[in-house]
Order: C-alpha cells, then sequence, then structure tokens
C-alpha cells in the first residue's frame, strides 16, 4: 500500500500540473472551455480522491503510526520527521483535496469559459501549492 500510495503520487502531480497549466493557457489564449478541459480537471478530482483514500488506509497501517501509538502525540510532535509524515502531510494534502473539490463544483457553477478556466487555476493551482509545500521529498526519491 506505501508503493501504491507512492507511485499513485506521480499520476495525481502530473495531472495536476497538467490541469492547472492547461486552465492558465485557456484563460490566457481566450478559448472556448472543450470537454478536453472538463476531463482533465475531473481526472485530477478523481486520481486525487483516490490517493486520499490511498493515503487514509495506509496511514493506519504505516510503522509511522505504529510508533505514534507507543511514544505518544507530544513525541510526534517534537520530532520534524514525524510530525511531517504524521500531521503535516495529511492535513495539508486533505486541505488540498478540499480546494480541489470545492473548484471542481464551482467551476459546474460558472457560465463562461473565461470563468471555468479561472475557477481551475486559482483552487487546483492553490492545492497544487500545498501538496507540494508537504510531500516528504527526501523520503520520496
Ligand atoms: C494529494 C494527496 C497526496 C499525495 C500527492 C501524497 C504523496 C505522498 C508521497 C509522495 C509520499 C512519500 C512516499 C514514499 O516515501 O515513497 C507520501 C507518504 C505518506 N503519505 Fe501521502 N500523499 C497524499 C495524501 C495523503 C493522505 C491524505 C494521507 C493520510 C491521511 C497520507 C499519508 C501518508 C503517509 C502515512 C505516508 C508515509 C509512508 C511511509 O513512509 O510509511 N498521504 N505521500
Amino acid at each position: 500500500m506505501k508503493e501504491v500510495h507512492s507511485y499513485w503520487a506521480y499520476l495525481v502531480l502530473v495531472v495536476l500540473i497538467a490541469a492547472v497549466v492547461n486552465a492558465l493557457l485557456g484563460l490566457k489564449s481566450k478559448k472556448e472551455f472543450a470537454s478536453k478541459d472538463l476531463r482533465l480537471g475531473l481526472f485530477a478530482l478523481i486520481f486525487s480522491h483516490i490517493q486520499l483514500l490511498i493515503g487514509l488506509g495506509w496511514y493506519f497501517m504505516s510503522d509511522w503510526y505504529k510508533a505514534m501509538k507507543i511514544s505518544g502525540f507530544g513525541a510526534v510532535m517534537k520530532n520534524a520527521d514525524s510530525r511531517l509524515i504524521l500531521v503535516e502531510h495529511p492535513t495539508v494534502m486533505i486541505l488540498g483535496i478540499i480546494l480541489i473539490t470545492i473548484g471542481w463544483s464551482k467551476h459546474k457553477k460558472q457560465t463562461t469559459a473565461a470563468a471555468k478556466f479561472k475557477t481551475f487555476a486559482t483552487f487546483y493551482g492553490l492545492a497544487l501549492l500545498l501538496i507540494l509545500s508537504r510531500i516528504p521529498w527526501n523520503q520520496w526519491f
């Protein structure tokens, strides 16, 4: 499950970056909002939700969680590595996925292409920044 979470993260990042870049280009070129644009946003939504489920499942099975049960939450907060994995990473990723979900539902209510692209660029873009800020990079590579 850790491996699945690790590999799925590539998919989430690639599709999310593609959705943000696509929204910015769409906004700049003032083009119509086509089904390709809709699908990119939808894939980013689906892939990130699947990652949320895998992450939640793995969280409670991981050695990190087992160690927290022994050492306690106070000890986790005192150590930068365990704090990142057990507290900051899950919290900030969930916030990012909430932003993606809000962006997806907001874009459906917009009536113009520019408004749809702007909604994706804003909400997915912010989500991307949050997600990038709390990936455990040194342990991933
Ligand atoms: C967009 C959402 C997410 C992305 C892109 C993401 C990405 C990653 C990446 C790249 C790693 C490092 C994997 C490795 O060391 O090979 C990781 C680790 C981890 N993630 Fe996530 N994650 C996300 C959401 C979540 C959520 C919501 C949870 C829990 C509620 C979670 C729990 C964990 C845990 C426990 C680890 C440590 C794995 C270990 O070393 O045992 N992740 N995540």
